[in-house]
């Protein structure tokens, strides 16, 4: 028999959801395959920090608890009063922002937020600024809603900071082309995933200033904002861009150890008319999704709250990266066919890769191999906009780690071309 419905499947999905892509997740066939013939597998793919630091008792202790008092319906859509409340003493503590309830919209995890932001702001081929390389969501959820990438640079010879006047030059064209009002927003990432890099306060100025002078709105995802090491110091984009409209997100998934808890949330804590209307239309982006998972926002707000409790796990917890990603760093330069900055935030690697070297075709083939011939997953760089490199995720402890860089040492060595 002949199904209608058959006839129409060729056509059924649009053609935003070809941009449905996820780079970092997309060896997970080969991973369970290799899983069910026995195979150890260390996955340094995902920056999953719970797979490695349990999340802290006082949190899972809070979400006990709301689940006891029957902390369980549908919440207040644009998040419980208790956390972003929570959210708002948290700001100010750390960074001196002032801001209000309304400011505050909570999300199911950031990944949620940037998809309420661009289908708040983008119409069909408007554009946004992406720096590469990019955490792939960005492109993804841009491009699923409809929006064309500005693609500008962090510069690897300058410690992945941004070429600011790299920045400065396309938005001149675009405002010489009458084309500016097509840039709906600008989006950095500081800490960086994939690059591991701080960005100075110097240089968040001259972004803020250019942000300014050509009236795009600012986007600054924080979420590394307490993983910093080797020195650094964060600044937030809110203090910088004090006065003008801009969007912080931020969330639970790696200061507190708690990715699974899927709790984010954007904080746009300026009062002009774009601020406003967009904190509205967030609010009613929240409110036709409902509500975000109720117990786990009580579980964040305790989270937030508890300082003392926050920082004894989070120091644990820096203090391990800083010598996971030190001591990795350090593998990957002793290689001859491989070469990474050493970060300072977050918990990745990019290390560069000389492929003229090996006797690999690219980031793909690097990385397949890689793992079907060693177990070690890495994700391929051209995912995140930088295909001559591959990210490692340095969460494991060194004993993990160790093993995981003599299996990329080797396999890089043992293809080398002769
Ligand atoms: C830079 C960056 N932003 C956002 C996310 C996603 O965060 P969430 O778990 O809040 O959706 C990640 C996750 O790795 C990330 O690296």
């Amino acid at each position: 028999m002949r199904s209608i419905l058959g006839g129409l499947m060729h056509t059924v999905l649009s053609s935003r959801s070809a941009f449905a892509k996820n780079s970092i997740l997309e060896e997970e066939r080969v991973v369970e395959a290799l899983k069910k013939k026995g195979r150890r597998v260390i996955e340094l793919n995902r920056g999953d920090p719970p797979a490695y630091f349990a999340t802290p008792k006082y949190i899972i202790d809070a979400y006990v608890k709301a689940l006891k008092e029957g902390r369980t319906g549908y919440s207040r859509a644009e998040g419980v009063f208790e956390l972003v409340d929570a959210i708002l003493k948290r700001y100010a503590r750390l960074y001196g922002v002032k801001a209000q309830e309304h400011d505050v919209i909570v999300t199911a995890g950031i990944s949620e937020g940037l998809h309420f932001i661009n289908a708040s702001l983008i119409n069909e081929g408007d554009r946004a600024i992406i720096f590469s390389p990019y955490y792939n969501q960005y492109m993804s959820q841009l491009r699923m809603d409809g929006g064309e990438p500005i693609v500008e640079r962090y510069d690897e010879s300058n410690a992945w900071n941004i070429d600011t006047e790299g920045v400065r030059r396309s938005l001149s064209k675009l405002k010489a082309q009458k084309k500016l009002h097509k840039v709906k927003y600008m989006l950095i990432t500081n800490p960086n995933n994939p690059t591991g890099t701080v960005l100075k306060r110097s240089v968040l100025e001259e972004i803020a200033g250019i942000a300014n002078d050509h009236e795009v709105l600012l986007i600054s995802d924080e979420i590394y904002d307490e993983i910093t090491y080797n020195g650094a110091s964060f600044t937030t984009m809110s203090r910088v861009a004090k006065g003008m409209p801009h969007v912080i997100l931020n969330g639970a998934s790696k200061d507190y150890d708690a990715t699974g808890f899927r709790i984010g949330y954007a904080l746009v804590p300026e009062h002009d008319r774009v601020s406003t209307q967009l904190k509205e239309k967030l609010a009613d982006m929240a409110r036709v999704r409902l509500s975000v998972n109720t117990p786990a926002q009580y579980a964040v707000a305790e989270a937030m709250n508890n300082v003392k409790e926050h920082d004894r796990a989070l120091k644990r917890m820096v203090e391990s990266i800083e010598r996971s990603v030190n001591y990795a760093t350090k593998r990957i330069n002793e290689n001859p066919y491989l070469s990474a900055v050493r970060p300072n935030g977050a918990f990745y690697i990019l290390p560069r890769v000389d492929f003229k070297a090996l006797r690999l075709k690219d980031d793909r083939e690097f990385v397949d191999k890689l793992l079907k011939s060693t177990g070690v997953q890495l994700t391929r760089g051209s995912g995140f906009g930088a295909p001559s490199h591959i990210r490692i995720v340095s969460l494991p402890p060194k004993r993990i780690l160790g093993y995981a860089m003599d299996k990329i040492d080797y396999f890089c060595r043992s293809n080398a071309r002769k």
